[in-house]
């Protein structure tokens, strides 16, 4: 998958923009010196402050999730009077919707660098009784200022589904929305099994080895879930 490779070395070049690897990532010429263009002053600095108005589940329950309908929703099979009738963007009323989707999640995604409550105050999520589903907030802040690397590597997660969407609609290919849709997924589910529910993560793990006992290490892919 050459585009992956390609949105890597993206990733490498704009994190390190103003760091030790910028000779790598400017032009072969390797005699002109490295390009510290105003854009690259602005890398570092924001123009504003940024002031949180929601917590993060209200971000996710308002902002995050319907914009990820949008590239849900692009594709999928429906039975409709006996025959199965496939849904793809085919208008460009269609692919504007996807692009739309893509940018609010791309750009939008960093919203949650900024700090926030994650919940909204004397929420306390599903966090207590003997087998609670969900960890409070507190125990969710305390997770992410042990290791603000982990959330952040999260979000990059999900902004790369984003800017690999908005490639796939640059070329307007359909069918590769079906992959783009399954990692959108798993960015998700890759953060909230780490902050939300990581019970859950406890659970699925378990299940993978229960089910390489049973049945085998299928050529190194296991057959259930593994969660990264
Ligand atoms: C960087 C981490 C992160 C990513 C990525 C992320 N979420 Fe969340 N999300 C959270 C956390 C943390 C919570 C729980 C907040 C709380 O309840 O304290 C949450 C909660 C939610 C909720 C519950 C809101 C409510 O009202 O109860 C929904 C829905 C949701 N996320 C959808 C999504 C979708 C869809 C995506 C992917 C497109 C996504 N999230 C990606 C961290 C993340």
């Amino acid at each position: 998958m050459s585009s992956l490779r390609g949105r890597l070395l993206l990733v490498v070049c704009v994190g390190t923009y103003a760091g030790a690897l910028v000779a790598a990532c400017s032009s072969p010429n390797s005699s002109a010196p490295p390009a510290r263009t105003a854009a690259a002053a602005h890398a570092s600095t924001l123009w504003g402050d940024m002031k949180p108005i929601v917590s993060v589940k209200e971000l996710m329950r308002d902002f995050i999730d319907p914009a990820s309908d949008y590239v849900f929703d692009s594709v999928g099979t429906v039975i409709q009077r006996g025959k199965v009738v496939e849904t793809m963007p085919r208008t460009d009323a269609d692919w504007d919707k996807v692009r739309m989707g893509a940018v609010m999640l791309a750009e939008g995604v960093y919203l949650l660098k900024v700090p926030r409550p994650f919940a909204p105050a004397g929420d306390e999520n599903n966090s207590t009784g003997p087998e609670p589903e969900e960890l409070s907030p507190a125990q969710i802040t305390a997770k992410l200022e042990k290791d603000p690397v982990l959330w952040n590597a999260k979000i990059e997660a999900l902004r790369n589904v984003g800017l690999e969407v908005l490639e796939i609609v640059k070329k307007k290919e359909a069918n590769e929305l079906w992959d783009a849709a399954d990692n959108l997924d798993q960015a998700c589910e890759g953060c909230h099994l780490e902050y939300w529910y990581p019970g859950e993560k406890a659970f699925l793990n378990k299940l993978d080895r229960k089910l390489v006992e049973l049945y085998g290490d299928r050529q190194g892919k296991p057959l259930g879930m593994t969660v990264k």
